[in-house]
């Protein structure tokens, strides 16, 4: 009845799926390798608990009024300070707390872009990033990757080639630099520093994801682009969500000073502030870094076992990424597989995936495939990789 009044873009797209659509990808009985979700028993439940009472014994109900009491007031210095462990010089002033990293990147949105401005992503990307962009209407363009992240070259040509032929030029470039949704990768650092030249000769803003970046299993650390930028123009986000748990909803934009405010502007009025200071008194207790260290450990073994199963039981044609960190094994079969068919044999034989298309602007990633080690347990990821190799087969053999 309204339909009318939508805006443009809603019209456009009332007929796409809506966000996390890809969340009810499931099958009876299979094992699900397409959630991005933490294992349940990552959850710190008890410490979240002594964190709120302790809250409400300091604080009474100055802990649920607008503006929470001093724990959700200095959750930003403690960002700020996890910030600069992992390189990224700022102070309090410059982390704009949100509800979480797609928040954060909604909000980074509304303050750059306006309908048909263009953006550059890595392709594939986080789907759920596409969503947004083209909420905003954007003209999303994505950039070819390989085994090293987004190939910076290949940037680099394109934009040469609109700058010559006098075509738009981005606003804003989206990147996952580190432990990649959902290739896995890692961009190196000669990588970081070129996509920092080319967002300063081409002036445009470089929007980097680091949700997965204290997840490390491997290698050394690699400064976030943040942490090499020396002209103001990364705007960083990232979350609580893998590390604490997604339920908390809390995640942060750290940018420069004047940046940062105009982006604080735009994000007014709505973020929980009883679970700020949840988190913080939970960070300043010590859990945060207990709790980061445990989990590590256990997704690195959830890795090792994905890694070594895959090798194990796939067939010789098929190819996947080697993550240093995060969630994410992004395997690809031949020429002529399509994953997304595919997945009804998939779910038959016991196991459920992402198929790639979704994580495409463009329908490209036919056959490519996402697995997920974060939610399964090492004996589920087993019997699902195992069921995996059997679609696979079956698909090859039948193309
Ligand atoms: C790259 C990336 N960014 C952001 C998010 C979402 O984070 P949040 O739960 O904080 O919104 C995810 C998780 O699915 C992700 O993979």
């Amino acid at each position: 009845m309204l339909e009318h009044l939508f805006t443009e873009t809603v019209q456009k797209t009332m007929g796409e799926e809506g966000y996390g659509a890809w969340r009810s990808i499931s099958a009876p009985d299979a094992v699900s390798l397409s959630f991005g979700f933490p294992y349940p028993d990552s959850f710190p439940n008890e410490e979240l608990l002594t964190a709120a009472r302790d809250l409400f014994a300091e604080e009474g109900d100055v802990a649920l009024q607008y503006t929470g009491g001093e724990n959700a007031q200095s959750l930003a210095g403690i960002v700020a300070e996890q910030a600069a462990r992992r390189g990224v010089d700022c102070d309090p002033e410059q982390v704009v707390l949100t509800n979480g990293a797609t928040h954060a990147i909604d909000v980074v949105c509304r303050t750059f872009l306006e309908p048909d401005d263009g953006v550059f992503v890595e392709a594939p990307t986080f789907m759920g990033a596409l969503r947004l962009f083209e909420g905003y209407g954007a003209d999303v363009t994505g950039l070819p990757m390989d085994a090293d992240g987004l190939d910076v070259s290949a940037m680099a040509d394109e934009l040469a080639a609109r700058r010559d032929e006098g075509r738009p030029l981005p606003k804003l470039c989206y990147t996952i630099p580190t432990f990649h949704n959902p290739r896995g990768v890692t961009l190196p650092l000669d990588r970081r520093e070129r996509l920092l030249e080319l967002a300063a000769e081409y002036d445009f803003v470089v929007l980097e994801d680091d949700a997965y970046g204290e997840l490390r299993y491997d290698g050394d650390p690699l400064p976030p682009l943040k942490a090499l930028d020396e002209t103001g123009r990364v705007v960083r986000v990232g979350t609580y969500s893998k590390t604490i748990a997604p339920g908390v909803r809390t995640g942060w934009v750290v940018a420069d000073g004047d940046v940062a405010e105009q982006i604080d502007r735009m994000n007014a009025g709505g973020t929980n502030r009883f679970t700020q200071g949840v988190v913080a008194r939970y960070c300043r207790d010590g859990h945060y870094d207990r709790t980061v260290a445990a989990v590590r450990e256990a997704y690195e073994r959830r890795r090792d076992v994905m890694l070594d199963r895959l090798e194990s039981y796939m067939p010789p044609e098929a190819e996947w990424s080697d993550p240093d960190g995060g969630f994410f094994v992004w395997v690809t079969l031949p020429e002529g597989v399509d994953t997304s068919a595919m997945l009804t044999r998939a779910g038959e034989e016991g196991v459920v995936y992402l198929p790639g298309e979704h994580f495409y602007a463009d329908g490209r990633g036919e056959r490519s495939l996402r697995l997920s080690f974060s939610h399964a347990s090492p004996e589920e990821i087993d019997d699902g990789i195992a069921a995996l190799a059997r679609a696979a087969e079956a698909a090859i053999e039948s193309r």
